[in-house]
């Protein structure tokens, strides 16, 4: 079964043939971060002017891709929950126009669960009951997971999600937008004699699997630019990171990644710890965060020391791609759970 994925939630426009939820025919993404740089940040007015702009080229070269026409389509998957508004609307317009007139079936896949099915693209079925860790921009969140179609969601960040603070931290320390690959090239440069500086690692808690980014922000901002002078929504401060040398850089780089990865792993561990009734097999991670070196090794070391099935997305399929949607709403389609063309763009998480 060949399923057309479309997603457009963010600032990504991408287009996705994959056979049998498995198999990845073309897997095609124009990234918009050139128009947002300015900004520092997504601006949801341009994403959705963007996406619509580039939908018909990248659906084009998507098929072309895996060598198949629109006949070919066997239904339409689209990313319909969460993200930005507008972004997602131009997606489910898109995805309803294709599906009606190909006369094929319609399916809405939650944009978050979706990350979870990525480490299983071009690979075999894990195994379940499966742990799942979405580190993205937008959210930060645990789920257990019985099936593709099972989820229950155990924490998640009650602020800022990871790579949100990854962005604004690395905007901090004056690297280029988006930030978080750069911060962590940055710190993956340690050396020897590095000392790096020291940020507290927010556990909420002891038994707590909920996160939360914003301290670790704070505490950079005011290690990186001193105190702030004067009060209200924007303080002025003592100095910013062109008084750091490169070294001071690279230390507070290192001390904000080990900080931000501590704090994911030892939920992760923590959510294993409480799992006695049902055992995870699989730990499943997906999100732009999962591309993050020292979150990979970490993963990587906790997954073969508790025997679990690590689920690590190749780097192409961690940020937000169309695959990982054909995938999931492959799932959806085999269980029934077809959309008709009341489908709607939803900002929200489901759970
Ligand atoms: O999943 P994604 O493409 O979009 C959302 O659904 O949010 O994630 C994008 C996020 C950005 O915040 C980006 O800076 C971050 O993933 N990211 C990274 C790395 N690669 C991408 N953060 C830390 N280290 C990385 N290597
Ligand atoms: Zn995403």
């Amino acid at each position: 079964m060949l399923i057309l994925g479309i997603e457009t939630s963010c600032d990504e426009t991408a287009v996705a043939v994959v056979r049998d939820g498995r198999d990845v025919l073309s897997n095609v993404i124009a990234s918009q971060h050139d128009l947002h740089a300015e900004f520092a940040g997504v601006v949801p007015e341009i994403a959705s002017r963007a996406h619509v702009e580039r939908f018909i080229p990248v659906l084009r070269a998507a098929l072309t891709e895996a060598g198949i026409t629109r006949s070919d389509v066997d239904a339409v998957a689209v990313g319909h929950r969460p993200g930005l508004i507008g972004s997602l609307l131009t997606g489910v317009g898109a995805a309803k126009a294709l599906a009606w007139s190909l006369g094929v079936p319609l399916i809405g896949v939650d944009h978050i669960h979706a990350h979870l099915y990525a480490g299983t693209l071009d690979s075999t079925e894990p195994a379940f009951p499966a742990l799942g860790l979405a580190v993205s921009g937008g959210h930060t969140s645990l789920y257990a997971l019985d099936s593709w179609l099972s989820l229950t969601r155990l924490g998640a960040t009650i602020d800022d999600a990871i790579g949100e603070a990854y962005d604004k931290a690395a905007t901090i320390l004056g690297l280029p937008y988006p930030g978080g690959p750069h911060l962590d090239q940055l710190a993956a440069q340690r050396r020897s004699d590095d000392e790096p500086h020291t940020f507290p690692v927010s556990l909420l808690g002891k038994e707590s699997l909920d996160f939360s980014f914003s301290g670790l922000k704070t505490s950079l901002l005011y290690a990186v630019r001193g105190q702030p002078i004067g009060r209200g929504r924007r303080p002025t401060f003592e100095r910013d990171h062109t008084a750091l040398s490169a070294d001071q850089k690279r230390c507070m780089a290192i001390g904000f990644q080990h900080a931000a990865v501590r704090a994911v792993t030892v939920k992760v561990s923590r959510a294993l710890d409480h799992a006695d009734d049902r055992p995870f097999r699989t730990l499943l991670v997906g999100g732009g965060v999962s591309a993050n070196s020292h979150l990979r090794s970490e993963l990587t070391a906790l997954a073969k020391s508790r025997n679990l099935d690590l689920r690590l997305p190749p780097l192409t399929h961690c940020m937000d791609n169309a695959a990982m949607i054909a995938g999931l709403g492959y799932r959806l389609h085999q269980a029934g759970r077809t959309a008709d063309l009341s489908l709607t763009a939803v900002p929200t998480a489901q759970c």
